[in-house]
């Protein structure tokens, strides 16, 4: 049983990156709590992120020949702009959550509407990193009862 977390553009910067909006937490600290929360649970956990849209389209293609149970996304920007990686996780059918650190609804207006979230499970949005462990916490369950 294996769940993958997907981190798109800018999340590299965490812990740097506008504190206020996404915390304090560093990519590396955000999927390391996600490794141990997956291994005590003893489910496989992969983690990517990538600054480029086809790279993010690959990882996703992939999981055509080498599928996972589910997958936990937080698009970033690319949640506003990619019908791309939104027809991509269609695609493949792989049930997934969206996950935003900041609550995209209390900011810009330009980020209150997503390609990806009439496609997904559910989506958590300004939780900040806890989000990410909340979503696991749900993938768990939704294997184990699979
Ligand atoms: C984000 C929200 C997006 O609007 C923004 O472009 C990001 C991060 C979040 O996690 O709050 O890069 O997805």
């Amino acid at each position: 049983n294996t769940v993958l977390v997907l981190h798109g553009p800018n999340l590299n910067l965490l812990g740097l990156r506008e504190p206020t909006h996404y915390g304090s937490d560093t990519l590396e600290s955000i999927n390391h709590q996600l490794k141990h929360h997956a291994d005590s649970a003893g489910i496989a956990i992969e983690t990517f992120q990538s600054n480029h849209e086809a790279a993010l389209m690959e990882k996703i293609h992939a999981l055509a020949h080498a599928p996972v149970d589910f997958i936990i996304i937080n698009p970033a920007a690319f949640t506003h702009t990619s019908v791309a990686l939104r027809d991509a996780l269609s695609a493949v059918k792989i049930p997934f959550i969206e996950v935003h650190l900041s609550n995209i609804y209390a900011r810009e207006s330009f980020r209150h509407h997503s390609y990806f979230s009439d496609l997904a499970v559910g989506v958590i949005s300004g939780l900040g990193a806890r989000g990410y462990l909340m979503a696991l916490d749900y993938a768990i369950h939704h294997i184990s009862r699979a």
